[in-house]
């Protein structure tokens, strides 16, 4: 595959695909220590056949965005939370955690390799970094590897859902996505696999994604295939699933944050019962790459809710996407930490 060459994208139109960028960071634990590490102009990895990621899914992964400022200046929306919760996702797999502060650093030399691909301010992009641990090395039993790799690489993106912030319709899935005690709060190659058949059945029936529920009675709204759910109430309450086996979604706690702390409301974190809609007006998904996707409607059973007619989007909905947007992309003024300039 060539490799990508900044003049011919087209920012303006950018979907969510693979891109072959110059620069991404490796390193290699062996011995039982990292090391090796650095950018490399290699995008393919080279493993053994008998790599534990390849059987048995030992493999973790984040999802993370740099933003390109008015003034052009690029920064990071709260990575050092990206750290922390692929070190938990190491700890639940049995894989050494990248140190937290190398991964920023890490991230942070990606972004500035691949600075010209960071998409101009305006344009909506941004550079979305895939920051990924597999477990290596010649195994064939069920334990953990000795030897991992850890990458990050890059590539600019547009939103996630086709439209962004227009309303799409969601199906429930009769199939879940991990198990109630199982690997739902990490970022694990595994859910991932299994949330592949229901997708793609939500996707040829027309729907954005598949809205899972709690796996142990199906009677609870867990999240979106690649998102986190949040509903507002008729009396103007946040409202997104508690839950221990949904990914807990950096955007959805950076929201329940501002709407509490910046827009005054009530929030709550609780049972979100499928058969409980009517108290919702509104409901979105978001997440890192979904950012805020208003729902339109929710499929359950044959029964289709609706929140949104046509294109309307609620102001709340739309008071948080343009404080949390603004916070990323540098024109609204951040709560202190949350974001980081790369320099
Ligand atoms: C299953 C799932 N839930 C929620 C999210 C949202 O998490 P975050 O806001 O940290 O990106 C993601 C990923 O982006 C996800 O894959």
């Amino acid at each position: 595959m060539a490799k990508q060459v900044a003049s011919d994208i087209d920012w303006n139109n950018l979907g969510f695909d693979y891109m072959d960028l110059p620069y991404r960071f490796r390193a290699y634990y062996h011995d039982g220590k990292w090391q090796d590490a650095g950018l490399t102009e290699d995008s393919t990895l080279h493993i053994s056949e008998g790599s534990t990621a390849l059987h048995y899914g030992q493999a973790d992964f984040e999802g993370m965005k740099a933003y390109r400022t008015k003034s052009g200046e690029i920064q990071l929306f709260r990575p050092d939370r990206n750290a922390k919760r692929m070190k938990d996702s190491c700890t639940r797999l049995l894989m050494p955690a990248f140190p937290e502060d190398q991964f920023v650093q890490a991230a942070k030399e990606v972004v500035k390799a691949n600075a010209d691909f960071v998409p101009p301010y305006g344009t909506g992009g941004t550079l979305y970094l895939r920051p990924l641990m597999i477990g290596v090395g010649g195994n064939i039993g069920v334990h953990a590897a000795d030897e991992y790799i850890f990458t990050i690489f890059a590539m600019p993106v547009g939103s996630y859902f086709k439209g962004g912030m227009v309303p799409t319709n969601f199906i429930t899935s009769d199939f879940d996505r991990a198990a109630h005690k199982g690997t739902g709060q990490s970022k694990v190659g595994g859910n991932y696999a299994a949330s592949l058949l229901p997708g793609d059945e939500a996707h040829k029936n027309g729907f954005s994604d598949c809205i899972y529920l709690d796996p142990v009675n199906h009677e609870k709204i867990e999240e979106v295939g690649s998102a986190n759910f949040f509903g507002i109430t008729k009396d103007n309450k946040f409202i997104t699933p508690k839950s221990p086996s949904i990914l807990p979604s950096i955007t959805k706690y950076s929201l329940l944050w501002l709407a509490k702390n910046r827009l005054g409301l009530e929030v709550e974190e609780g049972d979100v019962y499928i058969d409980q809609l009517d108290q919702f007006t509104k409901a979105g998904a978001c997440g890192t790459a979904a950012v805020i996707s208003p729902i339109g409607g929710i499929s359950h059973h044959g029964n289709l809710h609706v929140f949104y007619s046509e294109t309307e989007v609620g102001p709340i909905t739309t008071q948080l996407y343009d404080m949390l947007t603004g916070i990323q992309f540098g024109d609204v003024e951040a709560p202190e930490g949350w974001v980081q300039k790369v320099e």
